[in-house]
Order: C-alpha cells, then sequence, then structure tokens
C-alpha cells in the first residue's frame, strides 16, 4: 500500500498526524504500509512556489491513495488565483480524474443528543451524498474579470457538463444505489439552469439500466430544505460539484459536526484521494483542538475503496465508535458530562480503541 501524505495548510497538519498514527498502528500488525510526504497548498506554495508542484505531482502518482488534510488560509488569499492553496486542491482532483466524491453523512448514536437537530430528526441517520468532483462552474471556462462595453467592471464562470461527465458519475451513483436501499435522489436546478435540464436528461436515460434503483429529481434549494427538514427521507443522492459542495457542508451538520464527514475521491481505476470534507479552518489552527475523526474515518475508506480492506476499514470505525461511547470529544462535538479531548488527545484515544 503506497500512501502519499500531504498534510496540507492550518488545521491539516494536526489532523493528518493522527490519521497517520492509525495506519502506523495497521503496519506495526503487519499490513505493508508505505508512506511519502508531500506539500499541497500553501504549504507547497511556501516551498515550490506552486500549490501542486512536480514534486508532489510525481509522488501522488505513484501512489495507490492519497491521504489529505486540507488547504488554505488567510494569507493565500490574495495571490494570483493560479497561485493558490485552493487551485492546488482542484488540480490534484483534475489529474488524478478524481470524478467521484463520496460524501457519507452517518450518524453516530452517540452524537444525537449533541446535534443542533432533534434526536429524532437524525437518529440512524445514513446518507451518501455524491459529488461530481472535476466538471462544472469550479473548472468551467471562460472566467475572469474584464471590464465591459459600458466601462463597468464584471466578473464570469462558466457552468458546463459534457454528457460522459454526467454518464460516468450517473453510473456511479446507480451503482452505489443499487447496493444501498435501491433509492437515488438527483439534484438540480433544472427549472432555471440549462446545464441542470442536460443533467436531468441524461439521468433519466442512465435509469433505463437500472430498473431496479428508484429515480427521484430535486430542486437544490428545496434539497436544502429537506435536508434539515426530514433528512432520512433520502438514502443515496447525487449532484454537481458546486451543489454537491454546498449540501455536503449543510449534511455533515446532521452528523453532529463538520468534523466527523470523511470523503473518498476515486477515478476510473481505485485509485482514491482521501480528506476529510471540512477546510483548513484558520480559526483553530496551531491550537490541537481540531477534530480528527473526519480524517481517521476518511483512512477507513481509503481501506474500504482502495485497498478493499474492509476487516481494516470496519476496525477503524468500530474504535471510532468506542471513543464516543466511552464519552470522548472533541470541543466541536463536545456536550456538558462528556470528557474534552484535543487532536492528539482523541488521536490517542483512537489508536488505544484499535488495539
Ligand atoms: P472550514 O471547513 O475550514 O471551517 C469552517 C468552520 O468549521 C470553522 O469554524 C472551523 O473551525 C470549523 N471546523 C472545520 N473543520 C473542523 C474540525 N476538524 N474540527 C473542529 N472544527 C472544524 O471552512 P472555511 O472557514 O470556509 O475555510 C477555511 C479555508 O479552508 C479556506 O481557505 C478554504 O478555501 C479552505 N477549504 C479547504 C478545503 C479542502 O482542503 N478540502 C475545504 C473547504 C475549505
Ligand atoms: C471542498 C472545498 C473545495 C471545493 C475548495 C477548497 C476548492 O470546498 O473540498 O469541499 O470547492 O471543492
Ligand atoms: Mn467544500
Amino acid at each position: 500500500m503506497k500512501i502519499a501524505v500531504l498534510p496540507g495548510d492550518g488545521i491539516g497538519p494536526e489532523i493528518v498526524a493522527q490519521a497517520v498514527r492509525v495506519l502506523e498502528v495497521l503496519r506495526t500488525e503487519g499490513l505493508k504500509i508505505e508512506i511519502e510526504a508531500a506539500p499541497l497548498g500553501g504549504a507547497a506554495y511556501d516551498q515550490y512556489g506552486a500549490p501542486y508542484p512536480e514534486f508532489t505531482r510525481k509522488i501522488c502518482r505513484a501512489a495507490d491513495a492519497v491521504l489529505l488534510g486540507a488547504v488554505g488560509g488567510p494569507q493565500y488569499d490574495t495571490l494570483d488565483r493560479p497561485l493558490r492553496p485552493e487551485r492546488g486542491l482542484l488540480g490534484i482532483r483534475k489529474d488524478l480524474g478524481l470524478f467521484a466524491n463520496l460524501r457519507p453523512a452517518v450518524l453516530f448514536p452517540e452524537l444525537a443528543n449533541g446535534s443542533t437537530l432533534k434526536p429524532e430528526v437524525i437518529s440512524g441517520l445514513d446518507i451518501m451524498i455524491i459529488r461530481d468532483l472535476t466538471g462544472d462552474i469550479h473548472f468551467g471556462e471562460p472566467r475572469g474579470m474584464r471590464t465591459n462595453d459600458r466601462g463597468e467592471r464584471e466578473a464570469f464562470n462558466t457552468m458546463i457538463y459534457t454528457e460522459p461527465e454526467i454518464r460516468r458519475i450517473a453510473h456511479v451513483a446507480f451503482g452505489i444505489a443499487m447496493k444501498r436501499d435501491k433509492k437515488l435522489c438527483s439534484v438540480d436546478k433544472a427549472n432555471v439552469l440549462e446545464v441542470s435540464e442536460f443533467w436531468k436528461e441524461i439521468f433519466t436515460d442512465v435509469a433505463r439500466e437500472y430498473p431496479q434503483v428508484q429515480l427521484s429529481h430535486m430542486y437544490v434549494d428545496n434539497a436544502a430544505m429537506q435536508l434539515v427538514r426530514n433528512p432520512k427521507q433520502f438514502d443515496v443522492m447525487v449532484t454537481t460539484n458546486l451543489f454537491g459542495d454546498i449540501l455536503s457542508d449543510e449534511a455533515s451538520m446532521l452528523t453532529g459536526s463538520i468534523g466527523m464527514l470523511a470523503s473518498a475521491s476515486l477515478n476510473e481505476s481505485k485509485k482514491g484521494l482521501y480528506e476529510p470534507s471540512h477546510g483548513s479552518a484558520p480559526d483553530i489552527a496551531g491550537k490541537n483542538v481540531a477534530n480528527p475523526l473526519a480524517t481517521i474515518l476518511s483512512v477507513a475508506m481509503m481501506m474500504r475503496y482502495t485497498f478493499n480492506n474492509i476487516e481494516a476499514a470496519d476496525r477503524i470505525e468500530n474504535a471510532v465508535k468506542k471513543v464516543l461511547e466511552k464519552g470522548f470529544r472533541t470541543g466541536d462535538i463536545f456536550e456538558p458530562g462528556m470528557q474534552k479531548l484535543s487532536c492528539s488527545g482523541m488521536g490517542n484515544q483512537v489508536v488505544a480503541a484499535l488495539g
């Protein structure tokens, strides 16, 4: 198992350090894990002058899987756009063809009472959000800023999907729905956007190859509302890059915290990039208080999806469950009566629970 580790920026190095400890436990027990670290994002800009430098690209291309923390920070927000950390992340996703982003919003029952939502609304929650990750307005050209004929400044981006891009994410979504409750909700804005109308048309067409799956369509504004009104109506949701970005952050709160939402970004082969869904959290960086569980759960996803090591994946998830059962919490999921831990303190507990 050749794993490239990209700590990134902000809380990235802190949370990734805890996830690497989990990998090290598995290695001590005999899994052949090779780890190679490389910078991405602001850290890479500082060292190499580019957010996804050749050094990092080589290591990631040679690896079977990539573990990433997060990128970005206010000190980079005034750089030219191609030099910004976020472009490094978009660059690696595009470079490795990681078009299928899986973000499972699963509630650990132990966190039901700590949520900002009523326990009965979220108990038993288990939604798989599938987000296209390499198309849409994130990558669409043309993009930019200019002065128009009237001498006014204006800015523009392009929301665009090709038919093959829609078809391949549709097949991923239907395939996952087949393995779950056979219920797929495709989220769009087809009442206004041509690109969404096209998306809907292709999904309806692909659906004919999966007659057992019940496909429904929902407008994104309604979906945002339904996710907090009655999230358990959903099993698998699939949507475009930008809508998926927003809805998955929203769904993370159904699990208690953005610090709990893992993700897998997969390409046509089994290579994957695994990262928490959240960002570099500059407001808490360097304080050793971030929740490392989303990153640790991303390692479980890595074991499941890239290495097909279901036993290791289950073990990591069970270790997290055990730690939560014992009442250990980082600040973001803390509630009175529980024991508050630091980021590394939580790592200690997960490592202990694994043993
Ligand atoms: P963010 O996800 O970094 O933070 C949002 C809020 O959630 C903050 O209050 C933060 O403290 C909290 N939070 C996030 N992760 C947490 C964790 N593990 N434990 C406890 N609390 C956590 O989003 P933002 O503030 O909008 O963005 C900050 C930077 O991160 C920006 O530069 C942005 O571009 C970048 N970003 C990167 C990624 C990524 O690398 N995948 C994703 C989103 C944002
Ligand atoms: C995410 C982030 C990224 C995105 C940014 C940092 C480029 O928000 O991974 O969810 O928009 O995809
Ligand atoms: Mn996001």
